[in-house]
């Protein structure tokens, strides 16, 4: 089993390339599915995630590319079938994202129900009644939901709570629908920007993505196209934490700041200088320690959950105490446990956490649990006095690209053994 080696105390300054999107081309991979030619990818980023996804539209019979560093191409006109299997689904959830596309295309679907994760049961019933809405007869037997459908009929959806996975399933079944779909309390995600983006660019007739109301106006068939992966805000945030915890100097380029709003406002009232421009973002504490910042995490444009963790390493050093809520996953707190060995001091009370910054972490052996955990470890041990060594790496593959070269080349004394 790999482990990374973090040897704390070095401030990081210089330059890093920002990858594109995990969770902009994992939706935009299945939506190849409704291209009637190969489709281009660019921007991807190499992730086991991507990987696996690049699995599962191969064995529908997609004849899926490597077209060069960060360029991926994927002919769905040979899929032949239409199951997503178990073996594939149960590594990562967001193989439930194939079953729109499939509906919309073939008028029938077969996915293994994803298994829940450490962060909550993630459950489906969102996606699932948005797609009967749009008129689908949907069972869940043995593990799988079947769905069918002659053809998709446009509709007007309320969906019950925010839900990312939901709206890009939903949306990406309705731009097939005859007729018009509206969607209201969609999530507005820069991802599903990108989705809807894409989409379009395939010849979708889609208004309002990115708000909380898209309106889609079904089309026949959608034609193959190229698309350029957004960047990955949540990969940029965290680099910024990194800077901003070791009190360096740093430039992100490849950045789109105009996605990451609540997360540059939370740094500012670290004490972070920022300075950005439309692809570039610096950071600079200027050698200070940071403030303790409150978090709240919300659906976008409110603070991501998916920089929860990474925050709270940065709480843990700061000069202060801060309140975290998580709102959004009923088990995103175990990355507590681990920084308490490195000697955070964390209470948890529910969904609440308060951190109490300690002028000092020290280092220790910890185990990563969930990919933005592994990330918050990573952080908390670059600034832990002496040596942390993480265990289970493999959730930080899942959505980092080559993190410890990225971040050596920053200064930080980062390896990967075993
Ligand atoms: C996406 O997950 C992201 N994953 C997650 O990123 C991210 O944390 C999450 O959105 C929230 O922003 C991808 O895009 C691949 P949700 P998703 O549906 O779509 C509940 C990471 O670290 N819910 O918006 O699964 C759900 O349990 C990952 O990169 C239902 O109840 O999230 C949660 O409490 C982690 N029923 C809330 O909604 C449903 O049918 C929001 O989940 C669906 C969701």
């Amino acid at each position: 089993m790999q482990k990374i080696v973090v040897e704390g105390g070095r401030p990081l300054n210089g330059e890093v390339r920002i990858s594109g999107a995990k969770n902009a081309v994992l939706p935009i991979l299945c939506a190849t599915l409704l291209a009637d030619g190969p489709m281009t990818l660019r921007n991807v980023p190499h992730l086991h995630d991507v990987h696996t996804t690049a699995r599962l539209l191969a064995e529908l019979g997609a004849r899926v590319g490597d077209g060069g560093p960060g360029v991926v191409t994927v002919d769905p006109t040979s899929v032949h079938s239409q199951v997503a299997p178990y073996e594939l689904v149960k590594t990562m959830r967001a193989s439930v994202l194939v079953l729109g596309p499939l509906l919309a295309r073939y008028g029938h679907a077969e996915v293994s129900l994803p298994g829940g994760c450490a962060i909550g049961s993630r459950p489906v019933d969102l996606h699932i009644k948005g797609l009967q809405s749009l008129g689908a007869q949907i069972s869940v037997e043995n593990g799988f939901i079947k769905a069918r459908a002659e053809r998709l009929r446009g509709a007007r959806h309320v969906f019950d709570i925010v839900s990312v996975g939901a709206t890009e399933n939903v949306l990406m079944a309705a731009v097939l629908a005859e007729g018009r779909t509206v969607l209201e309390n969609a999530a507005m995600e820069p991802e599903i920007v990108d989705l809807a983006e894409c989409l379009i660019a395939m010849g979708a007739n889609i208004s309002g993505a990115g708000t909380g109301r898209i309106v889609v106006e079904g089309v026949e068939k959608l034609r193959a196209c190229e698309h350029s992966v957004v960047a990955d805000r949540i990969e940029a945030g965290t680099f910024l934490v990194a800077a901003a915890m070791t009190g360096g100097r740093v430039t992100l380029t490849h950045a789109r700041p105009d996605t990451m709003d609540a997360v540059l406002d939370k740094l500012k009232e670290a004490g972070a200088e920022l300075d950005c421009d439309d692809d570039r973002i610096t950071i600079d504490m200027q050698g200070r320690r940071p403030k303790s910042v409150d978090i709240t995490t919300m659906p976008h444009p409110g603070f991501p959950t998916d920089m929860q963790a990474q925050f709270m390493a940065l709480n843990c050093v700061a000069d202060g105490v801060a309140v975290m809520n998580e709102t959004i996953f009923e088990n995103r707190f175990m990355h507590v446990n681990e920084l308490l060995r490195l000697g955070a001091d964390i209470r948890i009370d529910g969904h609440t956490a308060v951190v109490r910054g300690v002028p000092r972490l020290s280092g220790a052996p910890v185990m990563a649990t969930d990919l933005r955990a592994s990330a918050s470890l990573i952080l908390a041990g670059l600034v832990a006095e002496g040596t942390t060594t993480i265990d289970r790496i493999y959730h930080l593959d899942r959505g980092y690209e080559n993190i410890e070269q990225k971040l050596s080349g920053l200064g930080a004394r980062i390896s990967r053994i075993g």
